[in-house]
């Protein structure tokens, strides 16, 4: 059997690498081989993840970018190559908090703001280091939009519109560079606990009570189950998928109702 990993002789830059799923996935990224660039806005955060990749015999730099800004997004892309020599792999994990309330509600600049982060963002990682994958003879961009994507949410248009824009985005993003062996997927996750739903909700078994139902599996998903999926699509295993949305949902989205077990 070979003991080539699923990453190996990667390059991966990945956005909200500091967060929790952004987190996640650069751990997992790096336990398959990948050296990984980590940004975030927060470069305490950053460097955390960095630093705990590095503790596993991994490969990581911590970065500090805000998505919103041009100059910042060109610089991590610019500092990846130096570091590591080339791009073959970009995630968007970065997610602002978004403002809630409908539209007479919802201020402009916090809009924009929401606008700017959760999709311009993307847009400008993309920006900054396509050039750079093709120069390195191909990769993979995998985005992280929403379940919220596909189905909308109360008072939460400005979250959920971004995310369906991430998706559409790949697609065309997919067209313009499958010609130089680029692929790119996004992924939709479901409810997912993170230390801030836990926080919320108190236990993971509270948290699974109260949104569980919700899912066709019955639970609430994990960021390793995220990460798993993002290591998939920007590996050669998913050679032939691109242009697709991986909905990393339990079920949430073939479903339409509250809780499952007040149909059965
Ligand atoms: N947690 C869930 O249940 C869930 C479900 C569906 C989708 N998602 C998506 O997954 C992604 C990660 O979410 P999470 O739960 O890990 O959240 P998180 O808050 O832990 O991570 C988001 C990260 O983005 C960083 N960030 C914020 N603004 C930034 C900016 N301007 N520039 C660069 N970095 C910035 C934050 O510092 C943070 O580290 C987001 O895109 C989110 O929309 C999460």
């Amino acid at each position: 059997m070979s003991d080539r990993r699923m990453l190996d002789g990667r390059v991966a830059v990945v956005s909200g690498g500091g967060g929790e799923i952004g987190g996640g996935i650069a751990r997992r990224f790096a336990a398959e081989g990948a050296a990984v660039v980590v940004c975030d806005v927060s470069l305490e955060k950053a460097e955390e993840v960095a630093r705990s990749i590095a503790a596993d015999n991994g490969q990581a730099i911590g970065v500090a970018v805000d998505v919103g800004d041009p100059a910042q997004c060109e610089r991590a892309a610019v500092l990846a190559v130096q570091k590591f020599g080339k791009i073959t792999t970009l995630v968007n994990a970065a997610a602002a908090v978004t403002p809630d309330g409908n539209v007479e509600k919802l201020d402009l600049d916090a809009w924009k703001r929401a606008i700017d982060i959760n999709f311009t963002g993307v847009f400008l990682m993309c920006k900054y280091t396509m050039g750079h994958i093709r120069a390195a003879g191909g990769g993979a961009v995998v985005n992280i939009a929403s379940s919220h994507g596909h189905f909308g949410l109360p008072g939460r248009s400005a979250y959920c519109s971004t995310k369906a824009a991430i998706m559409h985005f790949t697609r065309v993003l997919a067209i313009d560079y499958g010609p130089h062996n680029i692929r790119a997927n996004t992924i939709s996750p479901g409810p997912i606990d993170t230390e801030r739903s836990l926080r919320r909700y108190g236990t993971r078994e509270n948290s699974n009570r109260i949104r569980g139902p919700g899912q066709v599996l019955g639970r609430t998903g994990t960021v390793e189950e995220v990460a798993s999926a993002a290591a998939f699509l920007a590996s050669d295993e998913a050679a032939f998928i691109t242009g697709t949305d991986l909905r990393v949902d339990g079920g949430q989205t073939a479903f339409k109702g509250d809780s499952l077990a007040t149909t059965l």
